[in-house]
């Protein structure tokens, strides 16, 4: 395994592989580094189906707010780099914040619409700032196949209708989310929480999963379900909810409450749920289809 810092080294290498054999596949992993399972579940399935697996390990500052937690993000390199090694894969990139966005930097791309709903009314520039940072590693890379989690659903909606725009040569693959056994899922921001937090964001899995069930017994209307994820959520004291949404998958357009509330389709519908605990915003959804 190499760990390469710069963009001329990673393209040479990169270079170097493809040469290396006629239709030679690249799969890629875009993290920010302190790896969990559902990181490592992404790497698993890009090793199962590509002959190269790079990952890369930078933690973007165009996706954090001002008020966000940027400066004290998890970061953890050299254990990252063991469960890497350990997994076969073959090069990391982990580049310094300058090898990305020189001083003076000024180009960004937004997918519009789908980067302000759910996720994108707390965090307006959040998905500008994934878009820019996902494009310009796929320019770099030039993988044949990128993986995503569905834990950031929205993120993965948003990169599926960028490579679509922009006409990019890459299929996009979302895969499930991993969750501890508990249910909550596996996120790098669970490290934040205190026990008597951890205990409380479980009412979120617990909330959807409900829903779920709720759904699968038939319930169809997109008010209700929202309600009742709502005042589950609203169980918990130490929990804030910021949103709760009902909505298609490919446009993320929020099904209208009721009176007159609309019926959720059997798939392409997306129920996802974002909540404070404490300091730490943790998101979580379910899909009644396939991204
Ligand atoms: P990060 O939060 O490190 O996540 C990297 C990838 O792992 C994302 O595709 C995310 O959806 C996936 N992932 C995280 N937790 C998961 C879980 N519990 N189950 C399954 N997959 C999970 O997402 C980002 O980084 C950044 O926005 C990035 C795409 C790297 C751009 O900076």
């Amino acid at each position: 395994m190499k760990m390469i810092k710069t963009i001329p080294e990673i393209q040479a290498e990169i270079r170097k592989q493809r040469e290396q054999g006629q239709a030679r596949t690249i799969g890629f992993v875009p993290t920010m580094g302190a790896l969990h399972q559902g990181h490592l579940s992404l790497v698993q399935a890009c090793r199962e189906e590509n002959d190269v697996t790079v990952v890369s390990i930078f933690v973007n500052p165009a996706q954090f707010g001002p008020n966000e937690d940027f400066e004290k993000y998890p970061r953890d390199f050299q254990t990252d780099e063991s469960m890497l090694k350990e997994l076969g894969v073959d090069l990391i990139f982990y580049p310094a914040k300058d090898e990305i966005y020189p001083p003076g930097y000024s180009t960004y791309v937004e997918v519009e619409k789908l980067g302000q709903v759910l996720c994108g009314k707390s965090r307006p520039t959040h998905f500008k700032g994934v878009a820019t940072v996902v494009l310009k590693l796929f320019n770099i890379i030039k993988p044949d196949r990128a993986y995503f989690g569905r834990k950031d659903a929205q993120q993965a909606v948003i990169i599926k209708r960028m490579a679509a725009e922009l006409n990019l040569d890459v299929t996009i693959k979302a895969l499930p989310i991993v969750r501890d056994p508990d249910g909550l899922a596996l996120s790098s921001r669970n490290v934040y929480l205190s026990p008597a937090e951890r205990g409380a964001a479980l009412h979120l899995p617990r909330a959807l999963m409900r829903a779920q069930e709720r759904i699968q017994a038939g319930l169809k209307d997109a008010a209700e379900i929202k309600a009742g994820i709502e005042t589950e959520l609203r169980k918990s004291p130490l929990l804030t909810v910021d949103y709760v949404e009902v909505a298609t998958l490919d446009g993320l357009e929020p099904f209208p409450g009721s009176p007159g509330g609309q019926l959720i389709a059997s798939n392409n519908t997306l129920v996802a749920a974002a909540v404070k605990v404490g300091k730490t915003r943790l998101i979580d959804n379910f899909i009644l289809g396939e991204i």
